[in-house]
């Protein structure tokens, strides 16, 4: 049963270790090889709709919104349309100005966050179409949207997300690869994302099996009053989630920065004391990331490399985390994974209440 703790310390651990199992079930009947696209009829849009989308805007709070980002980037990346994210928090407070040609995401595990509903609202009082991504089956968020896909993570208990993110990006990457199969997204190269998603499940199962080497660097990491997440570009979103886990359950500053900023500001705070986890992925960048890595251990910066197979450090010195790679567009989903591993870790590791942190609530139904 989905609400049984089982043989778990943690919901939090139990829901971590579903992943594999929950992602194949909600890719199932959803990837369409003939036509190399994903059906998402759910989005009660027609190709000839789809089509028409010059723009689209995903609006989230909290770990949805940074999921979000990575979402926007899939979206630039393969349907070529300008995507951004916002937090649904400060959109509907700043009189946003909502286009009749741009698709609006609504993203959400619980469907009941009152930020991101009256966003919803707010876009549809001033004739916009918003959709959702929604994990609660008949929550408010997913009643009031115009179609949407319902991301079938099953409950989560734990209050610090890991499934449900998951979901989402996978949902991203789906709506992705959709919205590009309508433009100029080839048919190889929809075949190309879909056969990578139908490897996702295997390859989280993959980072699930480093679990006891996470564990291990998790608890040198922990006695850190402070951390760094670090990515570029694919990978900043990745880092920001990786720190906002962090700080929800470890109580630890954890603060994420883009790697190209490095040296206009945050350099100046590297030193033993600080740990910097840096997002270093296998594609064009790489040799960018590789480089903002050395330049934190020549001041003597703490490194925790999140990186993929074949990946050449040089002598960079540190710990190293080694995930599965997919297609560049998609390995944010993968790269997250073992943040969740190593924020939960940490937390195990000073012994906090992981799945009640202080201070936070599983959905904020309140202004
Ligand atoms: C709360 C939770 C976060 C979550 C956010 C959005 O702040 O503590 O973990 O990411 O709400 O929740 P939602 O249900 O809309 O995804």
């Amino acid at each position: 049963d989905e609400l049984e703790i089982g043989g778990h310390q943690h919901f939090m651990h139990k829901e971590m270790h579903e992943q594999p199992e929950t992602v194949r079930r909600m890719l199932t009947g959803r990837l369409d090889d003939r036509f190399a696209t994903a059906r998402l009829d759910g989005l009660e849009l027609e190709p000839r709709d789809l089509r028409a989308f010059r723009r689209v805007k995903i609006l989230g709070c909290g770990s949805a919104y940074y999921v979000g980002e990575m979402g926007a980037s899939m979206i630039e990346d393969l349907a070529r349309i300008p995507a951004d994210a916002e937090a649904a928090s400060e959109f509907r407070y700043r009189n946003p100005i909502i286009e009749p040609d741009t698709l609006y995401v609504a993203v959400s595990q619980s469907g009941e966050t009152a930020d991101t509903l009256f966003a919803v609202r707010e876009i549809q009082r001033k004739g916009g179409r918003v959709v959702g991504l929604v994990n609660v089956v008949g929550s408010s968020i997913a009643r009031e949207c115009d179609g949407g896909v319902y991301l079938h993570a099953g409950p989560e208990v734990a209050v610090a997300s890991t499934k449900a993110l998951t979901h989402m990006a996978v949902g991203f990457a789906m709506l992705a690869v959709a919205l590009g199969r309508v433009r100029d997204l080839s048919y190889a190269d929809g075949t190309r994302i879909i056969n990578a998603l139908k490897e996702i499940p295997d390859q989280i199962s993959a980072i699930l099996d480093q679990e006891g080497a996470i564990a291990d660097v998790a608890k040198k990491i922990a006695a850190a009053p402070s951390l760094f997440f670090i990515g570029r570009v694919r990978g900043f979103p990745v880092a920001r989630e990786g720190a906002q886990k962090f700080k929800e359950i470890s109580y630890r500053h954890a603060e994420a920065y883009q790697a190209s900023e490095l040296k206009h500001g945050p350099l100046a705070l590297i030193s033993e004391e600080l740990p910097t986890v840096a997002i270093v992925p296998r594609d064009d960048l790489l040799q960018r990331n590789i480089g903002a890595a050395h330049e934190i251990a020549a001041r003597r910066g703490p490194l925790l490399v999140v990186t993929h197979e074949d990946v050449d450090l040089g002598d960079l010195e540190g710990e190293r985390i080694v995930v599965p790679k997919s297609e560049d567009e998609l390995d944010a989903i993968l790269l997250t994974i073992p943040l969740q591993l190593l924020a939960y870790h940490a937390a195990l590791t000073l012994g906090h209440d992981i799945d009640r942190p202080r201070n936070l609530a599983k959905s904020v139904t309140v202004e």
